[in-house]
């Protein structure tokens, strides 16, 4: 039996290797590398695909989020509400501009932040609020964009690994002040290397971005702002722009792939399987399970995963520690058990393979051996 990854790129490639190679040759011989026309274009096709008149590219989905704090104003004596459950860059960025990550217990069912716990975190020092769209799975912008107004908040959506997903026939990056995506290779819309991108209908911020990413320059050796080096460069923007013909297909099948795990999954005990929340559509960036038989801690996960493994299964665990129990957060003085929603839920989840080309009888070996692994 072949083995299965839990992503795959080459395949992707395959189907695209030709067209990149043209661009690619292009973008070398125009002698334009960082910035130029191929980058403009590029931030006007994405700006176009998410629904907003902005886009600024940058370096990658970390420096997207902190030029967007930045833009923001958001210092030092600030407080940011985001999720435990995402990535490390999500509140990373929040202590990186000298704020404080202030961090909600999520929702079991979509890994989401909790929107009823939202509003007893809010200080007098709260600015701004990250939801993050975790695994392809759109946060409750209704409620999130509700609490903003009622308490004068912004939103920075972390859209990360959602790119193309809807809110109420919204995309996300859309909806709320400012919209911030990873092309990291593994993303719905992912580069061949580093890439980033802000979305806004904000011109004005979107204007103190552009600044911001290129050393907060305003004219030629005139820098306004203490920035950093966060351009795209040309070789990016041209394979995004070809990916970005294909995403809506790619997100497609990817929909497609988590409707056959539905399938599969459904009759097994012992798992719950992500679900789409109402209103939304998602883009599985990641098909994440949980296995809650007897689950208090994580060791009975990480012997299913160790098995599959064997069984030529690749499996991943996102994420194994909450961003509120981190060794680089203690001194924020959280305790296990403050937040037990997601404590609980980062002993359970299990993400299996997921990407666009994944085949039907490849899904079937990874739940037959799920299923072996469990029995
Ligand atoms: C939720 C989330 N936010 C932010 C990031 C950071 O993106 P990048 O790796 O492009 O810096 C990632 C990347 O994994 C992510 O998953």
């Amino acid at each position: 039996m072949n083995e299965i990854p839990p992503f795959e790129l080459t395949r992707q490639y395959k189907i695209i290797g030709e067209k990149v190679s043209v661009a690619v040759a292009e973008v070398l011989k125009s002698g334009r590398y960082i910035g130029g026309p191929t980058v403009e274009s590029f931030e006007q096709q994405f700006a176009a695909y998410i629904g907003v008149s902005e886009c600024v590219a940058c370096n990658s989905g970390t420096d997207a989020l902190y030029l967007a704090l930045r833009a923001l104003e958001i210092g030092i004596g600030d407080e940011v509400i985001t999720t435990p459950f995402t990535f490390i860059a999500t509140a990373e960025v929040i202590t990186a501009v000298g704020a404080t990550p202030v961090f909600v217990d999520i929702d079991a069912e979509t890994f989401n932040i909790d929107v009823t716990k939202i509003a007893a975190a809010i200080t007098d020092k709260t600015k701004a609020i990250i939801p993050v769209h975790l695994f392809g799975q759109p946060a409750d912008m209704t409620s999130l964009m509700d609490i903003a107004q009622t308490h004068s908040l912004a939103i920075i959506e972390d859209c990360a690994q959602a790119t193309g997903a809807e809110w109420a026939g919204q995309k996300v990056g859309s909806i709320s002040h400012i919209g911030c995506f990873s092309f990291y290779p593994t993303k719905n819309l992912g580069a061949c290397g580093d890439g980033g991108a802000v979305t806004t209908n904000d011109k004005n911020l979107a204007a103190s971005i552009r600044m911001l990413r290129d050393h907060g320059k305003s004219g030629y050796y005139y820098h306004q702002k203490t920035g950093i080096n966060s351009r795209l460069d040309a070789l990016q923007a041209a394979i995004l722009a070809i990916k970005l013909s294909y995403l809506d297909s790619w997100n497609t099948q990817r929909r497609q792939v988590a409707a056959n795990y539905q399938e599969l999954l459904e009759p097994l005990p012992g798992i719950v399987i992500p679900q789409e929340m109402a209103g939304s559509r998602a883009v599985w960036n990641q098909y994440t399970i949980r296995l809650t038989k007897d689950q208090s801690n994580s060791s009975d996960r990480d012997q299913v995963r160790a098995e599959l493994q064997q069984l030529g299964i690749g499996s991943m665990v996102y994420y194994p520690l909450p961003l509120h129990l981190q060794p680089v957060y203690k001194d924020l003085g959280y305790q296990t058990s403050d937040l037990k929603v997601c404590e609980q839920v980062c002993c359970e989840v299990l993400s299996l393979p997921m990407f666009p080309e994944l085949t039907f009888s490849e899904q079937q070996q990874v739940v037959y051996s799920l299923k072996d692994c469990l029995s």
